[in-house]
């Protein structure tokens, strides 16, 4: 298929509207089994549960062109389980597993133009996600539903590529226990605008989140994972139920022990044990592994060894193992690589 005329090395992360998305609408207890579109606008009653209360749910996953020219996705069994968790949640109706994942191969394949070649430095970012459509003024679940699916082109996460971020502990919680923060709710990110868009004002690239109860804790950040490697080459990844279970960490932890033959310790990271490690790294779909090369608690510098110019050592192994896995130049688990 003839490729889009697009700067593939200096797309950011910006949504660029591609030619087909997927939509299924939910009625009278029943997905349909729903097409692609070319319209990329919704009308929705201005009452619709989504605009009102906030009732919507999303995932995001990348297609991925391989060394030898297939197209692929990664893990995508693993968002159709995470939406269906995030949609019990929020009181809407799960979608069955094989829409979920044939709605994503019809998006990659009728939008194969725009999956970036390999070695540009670019991904298609799809993003599935749900939402109440019918109207509620009562706080109540809607009775109708729509399920869409979209795909953009992107590149980096964060400006400038891979480079060590500065990020800052902040004050304001991401997720209360036995809140949302498990799942991947749009209110969750709707609370984390304003923390952001503070930090982004003071010069930081991202907020470090601490747990809400006790404030002692590292949790996440607004859009990805924390790993951290200790002096001794540990892998540490907080461990808490108020982040979202992130598929890239839960990859990175295997990738770790098996293909890099390192110990993964999953467990609580308090703020105090931030001074001694050795290198700091945030992970998920959009980020993949961004490095951290500062962090900063109320005025109080921490700055990791691995420094500000680079990735650490250990990161560097996890991000090259990754994606090379990603892009088909290392052999994967089994089930861990779709071939659209
Ligand atoms: N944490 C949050 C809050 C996120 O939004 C994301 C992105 O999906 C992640 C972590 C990383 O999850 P994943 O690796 O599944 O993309
Ligand atoms: C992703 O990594 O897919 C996310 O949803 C994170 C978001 C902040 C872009």
């Amino acid at each position: 298929m003839e490729k889009k005329q697009l700067d593939w090395a200096n797309i950011g992360f910006t949504y660029i509207p591609t030619d087909y998305r997927y939509v299924s609408n939910y009625k009278d207890g029943a997905w349909d089994k729903g097409a692609l579109s070319t319209e990329a606008n919704i009308v929705l009653s201005e009452c619709a549960g989504v605009l009102q209360y906030a009732q919507t749910a999303f995932e995001g996953l990348k297609a991925y062109t391989t060394k030898d020219g297939r197209i692929v996705t990664f893990r995508p069994d693993l968002n159709a389980e995470r939406i269906n968790n995030s949609a019990k949640r929020l009181e809407m109706p799960p979608l069955p597993e094989g829409q979920f994942l044939n709605a994503v191969d019809q998006v990659v394949s009728s939008n194969g133009a725009y999956v970036p070649p390999f070695g540009s430095g670019a991904t298609l970012y799809l993003r599935p996600y749900m939402f109440g459509s019918s109207p509620v003024i009562g706080v109540k679940p809607a009775e109708e539903y729509q399920f869409r699916v979209f795909a953009t082109p992107v590149g980096p996460y964060f400006k400038g590529g891979v480079r060590p971020l500065t990020l800052r502990i902040c004050d304001e919680d991401r997720a209360a226990p036995n809140g949302t923060g498990h799942v991947k709710a749009g209110l969750n990110y709707a609370m984390s605008l304003h923390a952001i868009v503070e930090a982004h004002t003071l010069g930081f690239d991202e907020n470090m989140y601490l747990d809400a109860a006790t404030k002692s804790m590292v949790e996440e950040t607004g859009g990805a994972n924390f790993i951290f490697i200790t002096k001794d080459k540990k892998v540490v990844t907080p461990k808490s139920n108020t982040i979202l279970p992130s598929i890239t960490r839960r990859s990175l932890m295997e990738v770790a022990e098996k293909y890099l033959g390192l110990t993964v310790e999953e467990r609580e990271v308090p703020v105090s044990e931030l001074g001694e490690f050795a290198e700091c790294g945030l992970c998920g779909t959009a980020a993949v592994i961004s490095p951290v090369g500062k962090i900063v608690d109320h005025g109080k510098e921490i700055l990791l060894p691995s420094g500000m110019e680079g990735m650490g050592e250990v990161t560097k192994q996890l991000y090259d193992t990754l994606t090379g896995i990603q892009m088909g130049e290392i052999e994967a688990p089994k089930g861990w690589i779709h071939e659209i």
